[in-house]
């Protein structure tokens, strides 16, 4: 496991599936603001990748994001676009309702910088988030993140364009332990 300061970044347990359904992807809000497709239901048992793990998939590392502290999930967290020419990636995170506003999703990005930078040897890491999603953009720029563009009208979102914001940040810019 993964360990950051208040949460731990683990492998996908059965026992997670069910809990990450029914409180992160049955949310037509919370699912439509942070999947790039439009959201539908996800049927029980069936193989939906942002449920059930592909240990072989190349370019994506999806984990289950735990509380240090008792080990209770609270949400999941994933690499992706995983590209080993230019050495960089993509962050995704999304915590459950009742778990959010407590510097969790902030520690889960200085995880995963940790896993991009120090496992992976990645040169950069990239996130793309909604321009209003204020928690977002906080977890990022308190590790450092920079944002180096705005996406205009780029993400449908239940009846409306909204915009994004790129930011990235690149291994020798990274400070561990900052989240200043
Ligand atoms: C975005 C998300 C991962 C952030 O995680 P979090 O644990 O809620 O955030 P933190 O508690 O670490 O807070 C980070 C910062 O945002 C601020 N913040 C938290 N919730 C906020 C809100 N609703 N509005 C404005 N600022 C907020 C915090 O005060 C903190 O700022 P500070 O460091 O200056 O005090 C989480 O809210 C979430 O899962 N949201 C739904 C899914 C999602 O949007 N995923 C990202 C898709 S790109």
């Amino acid at each position: 496991m993964l360990k950051g300061k208040k949460v731990g970044l683990r492998a996908r347990h059965e026992d997670d599936i069910p809990i990450l359904r029914a409180e992160l992807y049955d949310d037509v809000v919370n699912g439509s603001r942070a999947e790039g497709a439009p959201w539908r239901p996800i049927t029980p048992g069936s193989k939906d990748p942002r449920l059930v793990v592909d240990d072989k998939a190349e370019g994506l590392v999806p984990f289950s994001v735990v509380e240090l502290e008792g080990g209770t999930l609270v949400g999941t967290a994933n690499l992706w676009g995983i590209d080993n020419h230019h050495r960089s990636a993509h962050i995704g995170l999304g915590l459950l309702p009742s778990t959010r506003g407590k510097g969790y999703g902030t520690d889960v990005v200085a995880t995963l910088c940790h896993y991009g930078f120090v496992v992976r040897g990645l040169q950069r890491l990239q996130i793309e988030t909604l321009a209003d999603n204020h928690a977002m953009l906080r977890s990022a720029e308190r590790n450092g993140f920079v944002r180096e563009g705005v996406l205009r009208s780029s993400a449908w979102v239940l009846g409306e364009f909204l915009d994004q914001v790129l930011l990235g940040l690149l291994a020798q810019e990274w400070k561990p332990d900052s989240q200043g």
